[in-house]
C-alpha cells in the first residue's frame, strides 16, 4: 500500500550541511546500522522500501525527503536551498518518473522537501533559510489545479518546517511551539513536544486513517531518544514505532527526512 524511497548513508556524511546544531563527530558505521534499523521500521509499518545506493560524494544525500515531493497525482522535484545538495535529485527523478507524472521547481525558486507538510488538501510550506518565496509560489501554481491549497509558514530557530511540526494522524499535529506560531494550526488537534525534548516534533506518519483488511494501519516512526513526547503521542492514541537515529540527528536529520513515502497506486490495497 505504501512505497518508501530511501538512500543508503554517504561515506562523506560527516561533511553534511549544519544550520542549527553544532558539528560533532559522527560514527559512520553506527549511522549505517541505524539507517538499516530505520528501513526495517518502515517495512514493519507496511512500506515496500525502494533503496537507492549511497552517493558518497554528496554528504546529505541520505536525507532523500528534501529533493522531491510526492502527491497521489504528481511528483515535484525540488530545488534544494543548499547548493551542495542540488545534485542529489538526479538519481531520484527516474525512479519517481516510473511512479508519477513529474514536475519541477525552477531557479530562482528554492524548496526543501523538509519544509513541506501535507494535511489532506492543505499544504503548509516553511519559509525557511532553505525555501524561498519564489519556490513556494511555484508550488502553489503547480498544485492549485490539483485542488491543493498552499500556505506559507514562517519558522524560526530550526532547519525545516518539519523540524517544528509534523502530522501524526488525520486531524493531529505534533508541534514544537518555540519554532513555529501554532496559531496557524488552530483547526487541528495539537500535541506539544515535552519541553525537555526540543527536537521531538519530527515524526514520520505511515498511514492515512484507512482500514486495511479490517485493521487500522496508521502510526508514526519517532526517535527513541524522546520518551516523554512518545508518551504524549501514545496517550493521544497514536501508535509509535521508535528508531535510534542518534548519528543521523548529529547530521541534523531525523525520521521524515530519510525517506519519501508515497501511496503505491499500483497496489492500493497491498495485494
Ligand atoms: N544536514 C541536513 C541539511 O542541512 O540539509
Amino acid at each position: 500500500m505504501w512505497i518508501a524511497i530511501t538512500r543508503d548513508v554517504s561515506a562523506s556524511l560527516a561533511g553534511c550541511q549544519l544550520s542549527f546544531v553544532p558539528r560533532v563527530p559522527i560514527d559512520l558505521d553506527l549511522a549505517r546500522q541505524q539507517h538499516a534499523g530505520y528501513v526495517r521500521a518502515l517495512e514493519s509499518r507496511g512500506c515496500r522500501v525502494l533503496a537507492l545506493p549511497a552517493q558518497d560524494d554528496l554528504p546529505d544525500a541520505v536525507f532523500v525527503e528534501d529533493v522531491a515531493l510526492v502527491f497521489d497525482e504528481v511528483a515535484v522535484m525540488t530545488r534544494p536551498g543548499a547548493e551542495s545538495r542540488r545534485g542529489e535529485g538526479a538519481s531520484v527523478a527516474p525512479l519517481l518518473a516510473s511512479l508519477r507524472p513529474m514536475r519541477a521547481i525552477e531557479a530562482p525558486g528554492t524548496l526543501d522537501g523538509g519544509d513541506v507538510m501535507r494535511v489532506g488538501r492543505q499544504v503548509y510550506v516553511g519559509r525557511s533559510a532553505r525555501s524561498n518565496d519564489e519556490g513556494i509560489e511555484q508550488l502553489r501554481v503547480l498544485l492549485a489545479p490539483l485542488g491543493y491549497r498552499v500556505h506559507a509558514v514562517v519558522t524560526h530557530g530550526c532547519l525545516h518546517l518539519k523540524s517544528a511540526v509534523t502530522i501524526v494522524a488525520d486531524d493531529t499535529l505534533l508541534v514544537q511551539p518555540a519554532w513555529v506560531d501554532v496559531a496557524q494550526f488552530a483547526g487541528y488537534r495539537l500535541i506539544e513536544v515535552d519541553p525537555a525534548e526540543e527536537h521531538a516534533a519530527n515524526a514520520l506518519r505511515i498511514g492515512d486513517g484507512a482500514l486495511q483488511d479490517g485493521v487500522l494501519q496508521d502510526g508514526v516512526i519517532h526517535p527513541l531518544c524522546f520518551p516523554r513526547t512518545r508518551e504524549r503521542l501514545e496517550q493521544a492514541g497514536i501508535d509509535v514505532t521508535t528508531v535510534d537515529v542518534s548519528e543521523l540527528q548529529k547530521a541534523e536529520g531525523a525520521t521524515t527526512c530519510c525517506s519519501l513515502v508515497l501511496r503505491d497506486l499500483a497496489h492500493p490495497h497491498g495485494d
